[in-house]
């Protein structure tokens, strides 16, 4: 399916030529294969989005009325149901009115739609630049990025983006902005477009591992625990290949799978 097809209809003209220009603007700086793999990205981001923003069902939406209900986990067990979903709301069709008597989810669907459709589209605009060249950006722009993370070559780049993306695209959103500062190794407090970048990055169409197959299925049944298998998966890749963890991401593990009070 040709999602911008859909995002054309979603969101406003200006978005949708934002859009275009940051995507020309990618196909012209990045390798053919890094602007492959960022189209199967966002790709496979509206797969997801068609599933779980779209259609709201399972979506993990704590409350789909509200924008701060969105960063799940909350719930009982972390699997929280859109409360109007489970009485037969899809966000698609809600009839729900906000005080101005427009239709609150007609706000809500096209922000999430523009914000993760932004953030796939630039999600690895940091790898265009060589490992020196971001070291140097993050020490004269004085970033906030740990030691481990400036010494870390497979995330630099998403550490350095929330920069480049303001720089360059003058992108300014920090949900698009966080997004892709988390893609590479997931946050204790994810939103839902959060988790569907992450996800996609590791999963979209042009990846090619064992397993990767479940993890699609599993990818339109249940976000979250497919982010909890995709998090293993991660973790798992990270430590054959002998490469060292994030400090964080056995908080990160234990949050997402539950552990709540080892996450503090
Ligand atoms: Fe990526």
């Amino acid at each position: 399916m040709d999602y911008t097809v859909n995002l054309k209809k979603i969101l406003s003209k200006k978005q949708f030529a934002f859009l275009q220009s940051i995507t020309a603007s990618a196909r012209a700086v990045m390798s053919p294969e890094l602007f492959n793999h960022s189209v199967g990205t966002f790709n496979y981001c509206f797969k997801m989005a068609d599933r779980f923003i779209l259609t709201g069902a399972n979506s993990g939406f704590k409350d789909c009325n509200s924008t701060g209900g969105i960063k799940d986990f909350t719930s009982a067990g972390g699997f929280g149901l859109c409360a109007n979903a489970m009485s037969g709301c899809r966000l698609k069709d809600c009839t729900n009115t906000s005080a101005g008597g427009r239709n609150r989810h007609e706000k809500i669907i096209p922000a999430l739609c523009f914000d993760l459709a932004v953030a796939a589209i630039l999600h690895d605009y940091g790898k265009i630049f060589s490992i020196e060249e971001l070291k140097d950006i993050a020490v004269k722009q004085k970033l906030r990025i740990s030691d481990f993370e400036l010494n870390c070559e497979p995330i630099l780049h998403s550490c350095i983006a929330p920069f480049l993306l303001k720089r360059d695209f003058k992108i300014k959103k920090k949900d698009v902005l966080n997004s892709v500062r988390i893609h590479t190794t997931g946050s204790l407090k994810m939103s839902i477009t959060d988790k569907i970048l992450y996800i996609a990055d590791k999963i979209e169409e042009t990846r090619d591992y064992e397993g990767v197959g479940k993890l699609r299925h599993l990818s339109l049944e249940d976000i979250n625990l497919c982010l909890l298998e995709v998090y293993k998966s991660n973790i798992i890749y990270v430590i054959k290949g002998n490469n060292v963890l994030h400090p964080d991401t056995a908080k990160i593990w234990n949050y997402i799978h539950g552990g709540l009070k080892h996450a503090t």
